[in-house]
């Protein structure tokens, strides 16, 4: 059997590496042996994490400084990937925005778009192609349980997760003939910067470790993963009850969620 650096080749893009599940995914790549490119906003912490994997794992690391949500995220990108072999692409970056939608600044929510949706459509269509060309690669779309449930008070959040999910596991299909593997990790609550970013609060929150071990397990064996037991019991739950109780119900939970959230910050 390939090893994992046969089957995906030398170097990986993650985004959103600076924190939570994207530093996690850098941390277990760089011990296979991966080359990594490291992409988010916050510099510091990209060469921080990236000095360390180099110095422990003796691999190289490229940081590239981008914002997601703007049209142009590409320019820092490509100068630094061009002469690489890129044979796994995590498309981890991302952020929620809880709370009413109507009152969220739609600059904030075009934002979102932006870095949940149109990013990885763009940076999958690049490297796919190169990917499709080698005929081997991997691609990973880090989705959510919330790709599975309308999610009021969290609505764009949600949908932006059911286009990850529903572009990932279409072209797990597309894919396959042409050797890239392509995975949706749809993790329920986990322990990270996201809830602050997004206002909310975490409930039974899982670790990053367990998430992104079972991503890079499931990657080529399934289209999709979802980490903890407890939240494959929820989306088995939501597949069997009426998509409107769904709906309902996350409702009512993502409102003491948004109001625990805000205790939290006034607490801080
Ligand atoms: N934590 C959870 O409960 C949970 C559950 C399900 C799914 N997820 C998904 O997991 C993924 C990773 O989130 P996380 O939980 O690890 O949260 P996190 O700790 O807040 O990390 C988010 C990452 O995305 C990057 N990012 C955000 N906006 C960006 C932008 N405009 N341009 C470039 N990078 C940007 C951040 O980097 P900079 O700020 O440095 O740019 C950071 O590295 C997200 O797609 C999220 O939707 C999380």
């Amino acid at each position: 059997m390939a090893s994992f650096q046969e089957r995906y080749g030398p170097w990986a893009l993650i985004t959103g590496a600076s924190s939570g599940i994207g530093a996690e995914f850098a941390d277990q790549l760089a011990e296979r042996g991966i080359n990594l490119v490291l992409v988010a906003r916050r510099r510091d912490r990209l060469e921080t994490l990236g000095g360390e994997l180099e110095r422990r794992n003796k691999i190289q690391v490229r940081i590239a400084m981008a914002d997601l949500s703007k049209p142009d995220f590409m320019t820092p990108i490509r100068p630094i990937t061009e002469s690489l072999d890129i044979g796994l692409l995590v498309n981890n970056a991302g952020f929620g925005l809880a709370g009413n939608f109507l009152q969220h600044d739609l600059r904030r929510e075009l934002d979102l778009l932006n870095v949940n949706c149109r990013a990885p459509l763009i940076l999958t269509h690049e490297f796919g192609r190169q990917m499709t060309k080698r005929k081997r690669g991997g691609i990973i779309f880090v989705s959510s349980v919330s790709g599975y449930i309308a999610t009021p008070l969290e609505a764009s959040y949600a949908a932006s997760k059911v286009y990850e999910l529903f572009l990932a596991e279409s072209l797990w299909y597309e894919l396959k003939k042409e050797g890239v593997d392509v995975l949706a990790l749809c993790p329920g609550s986990t322990i990270t910067e996201f809830h602050d970013v997004a206002g909310s609060r975490a409930v039974a929150a899982m670790a990053v470790k367990p998430v992104v071990d079972l991503a890079l397990k499931k990657l080529g064996k399934k289209p999709s993963a979802i980490p903890g037991r407890h939240n494959r019991l929820l989306v088995s739950l939501v597949k069997l009850t009426p998509r409107r109780l769904n709906t309902v119900l996350a409702g009512r939970v993502m409102k003491n969620l948004v109001l625990e959230g805000e205790k939290d910050r006034q607490a801080t």
